[in-house]
């Protein structure tokens, strides 16, 4: 049947999407998938109801307008129309890092310590308990969409400010000083972790799609640490409720080599920037073959 590639939406990360979701399209079409572009849920209903696709390829990134929430999940579902990825729980609770950790952290996996805010928390308590640095973020939105680190007391307001622009809860983390790494999950196999080295300081919106000179290291860790992480991701992934494929973020503290858990991501970007393409070249897994094995993530 006709496969829609569900790309564009209202996130805030649309422009990402659209960017992952034709480079998706057009590898599905070189193997002669009967693909279509599909942009955001509202165009897709139509499609449902008038019975124009039997599955969906879903690139759509981040949280308002439902896309990698398990919203579209729930209404596939209704259809019953199979969709690549992870279903309704995996990716509700996944869109939700502080209640992802939660999870993590009643199984006694390792993830930074946070405070959840809301506009009137006492931000600089919450700060001197966790000790600074730490991190602001919205807690569901994804590309370092509003995110800031804060290392002094007086820069905690306008880190707030900024994160609570955006729809939902906010969280503080303590920041882990040392690699940011990430692992790639497709089906049952986690693929070679990636050590990001972005050429400011962070690895922020600039540095994920902008920036020509930020490396990626691939494996980003060797022997025994590379085993570690990724049977640390997989775990993460699949206590999340999570399937199909995603990507696990992580940070490695500089001074114990300790790694902790930021989040899932379960419709991960698949522009020339991303990641997941990047670790799966790595493993022998071309583009085109990787979109492929995502597409066979929606088989039942
Ligand atoms: N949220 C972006 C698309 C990612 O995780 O790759
Ligand atoms: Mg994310």
């Amino acid at each position: 049947g006709r496969v829609a590639v569900l790309m564009g939406g209202t996130s805030s990360e649309r422009e990402v999407s659209l960017d992952s979701g034709s480079n998706c399209l057009e590898a599905l079409k070189r193997q002669g998938v009967d693909a279509y572009k599909v942009d955001g849920i509202a165009a897709l209903v139509d499609e449902l109801v008038n019975k124009r696709c039997q599955r969906v390829f879903n690139i759509l990134h981040g949280h308002a307008g439902g896309g990698e929430d398990g919203i579209l999940q729930g209404l596939l579902d209704a259809f019953g129309i199979p969709y690549t990825g992870s279903d309704v729980l995996g990716s509700a609770l996944s869109m939700d890092k502080i209640r992802t950790k939660q999870v993590w952290l009643s199984l006694g996996l390792p993830t930074p310590r946070y405070a959840r805010l809301s506009r009137n928390s006492d931000v600089a308590t919450a700060a001197r308990d966790l000790g600074l640095p730490v991190i602001v973020k919205p807690a569901c939105e994804g590309s370092s969409v509003g995110v800031t680190r804060v290392f002094k007391e007086a820069d905690l307001k306008q880190a707030v400010d900024l994160a609570a622009r955006y729809q939902g809860e906010m969280l503080m983390e303590q920041l882990v000083v040392g690699d940011e790494l990430t692992v790639a999950v497709l089906g049952d196999t986690a693929l070679p972790s990636i050590r990001i080295v972005p050429a400011g300081e962070y690895y922020d919106y600039h540095a994920k799609y902008k920036a020509e000179d930020t490396q990626y290291i691939c494996p980003g860790l060797q022997g025994a640490a590379e085993d570690e992480i990724r049977a640390l991701a997989l775990e993460a992934f699949r206590t999340a409720g999570c399937s199909g494929w995603g990507r696990v973020d992580v940070m490695r503290d500089r001074a114990s080599g300790k790694f902790y858990l930021l989040e899932v991501n379960t419709a991960p970007g698949m522009t020339s920037h991303s990641l997941v393409p990047k670790s799966a070249k790595q493993f022998g897994i071309e583009f085109d073959e990787l979109v492929w094995r995502v597409l066979e993530t929606s088989v039942p």
